[in-house]
């Protein structure tokens, strides 16, 4: 059996930049036809310069593959001109809280204050994304953060306002109540509880933030990926560390799944009988939702098993050792 996607996308993607750049950057290359890159370098993608000079390192990388990258600015109380200069170099704007994960500390720490900015990317129709994480116990920062979205969902309706990587069955139903309100799912979220990550022996490759939720909350997310919610679309969230920053004191948060990422959605939705919703949910969402036009590839996947390597250079990848049904193939 073979199957076809047309240029599937990936909503949420950390390239990183240097050797590990041009170690992962394929293997998303290989998969999508274009993927929103995250800015949360060191120091922060948030000038002209730099947005010019990641893109470039970004499309080295990805050759020979047709490959779009949606860059994106990391939020700051940009000014009208500033932003009106950028308009057409990006696709969207990332805001961090300060300091709630990797690569933060120059994040926002007064919400209300950035209500301009948010004001001026209504105006120029510069779609907001939002990691969307308070600093409260580790399983709640998700709903505490949710007041914040409806209050700017409210306060500027014309604003697109995408929750980044939503974790929990109460994200969902926020989707619901505002037509600007957007969200992305990472695979692994479909699939793993916070008992993978510490019910058993500590697995730091699964540990990433937001954490993974309650069974509850992965199969309310897993429901509604597979129900073709037009809402909802696909972003990896694939966050490569290297091995010694992953299995050591002070573990950083992030999981590398972009080698997997299409044959594991694949075998997840063809167990669930929803193989038809799967297009919508890669590509068909995000394309309505934004106005997309990526490159018009076809991305193919037989059914040929392979185990996932215990290693891409010194990053672990997700499912390391797991036989998966599915392969990508050119
Ligand atoms: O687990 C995560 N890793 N969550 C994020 O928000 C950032 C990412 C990273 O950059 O490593
Ligand atoms: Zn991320």
């Amino acid at each position: 059996m073979k199957i076809t996607l047309f240029a599937p996308l990936d909503m949420h993607l950390h390239l990183r930049e240097g050797a590990m750049l041009r170690l992962v950057a394929p293997f998303s290359a290989a998969q999508f036809a274009g993927a929103v890159i995250m800015p949360n370098l060191v120091p922060p993608v948030d000038n002209a310069d730099r947005l010019d000079r990641y893109r470039a390192e970004v499309l080295s990388a990805t050759q020979p593959y047709p490959f779009l990258p949606l860059m994106t600015l990391f939020f700051r109380p940009y000014d009208a001109a500033t932003l009106q200069t950028l308009r057409d170099q990006i696709f969207a704007i990332k805001l961090y809280p300060e300091g709630v994960t990797t690569n933060s500390s120059g994040g926002v720490s007064d919400m209300a204050a950035i209500e301009p900015t948010l004001a001026l990317m209504e105006e120029l129709g510069i779609p907001l994304l939002v990691h969307g994480e308070t600093h409260g116990f580790v399983l709640d920062r998700e709903t505490e953060f949710l007041p914040i979205y409806e209050r700017w969902a409210r306060a500027f309706p014309r604003l697109r306002i995408v929750m980044e990587h939503i974790t929990t069955a109460a994200a969902l139903d926020l989707l619901e109540r505002y037509p600007n309100l957007f969200a992305t799912v990472t695979l692994h979220h479909l699939m793993i509880t916070l008992d993978d990550v510490a019910g058993g022996l500590l697995q730091p490759h699964l540990f990433c933030k937001p954490i993974a939720k309650r069974p509850a909350d992965r199969d309310a997310l897993l429901a509604a990926a597979l129900s073709g919610h037009p809402k909802l679309m696909f972003g990896s969230d694939s966050a490569p560390h290297p091995i010694d920053r992953k299995e050591a004191a002070f573990c950083a948060a992030g999981v590398f799944s972009a080698p997997v990422l299409l044959p594991m959605l694949v075998e997840l939705f063809e167990r669930h009988d929803a193989l038809d919703r799967l297009p919508d949910f890669v590509s068909g969402n995000a394309c309505c939702i934004h106005g997309l036009t990526p490159p018009s590839r076809i991305v193919k996947l037989v059914e040929d098993p392979w185990q996932v390597p215990a290693r891409y250079g010194d990053v672990v990848p997700f499912a390391a050792g797991q036989t998966l049904r599915w392969r990508v193939v050119d």
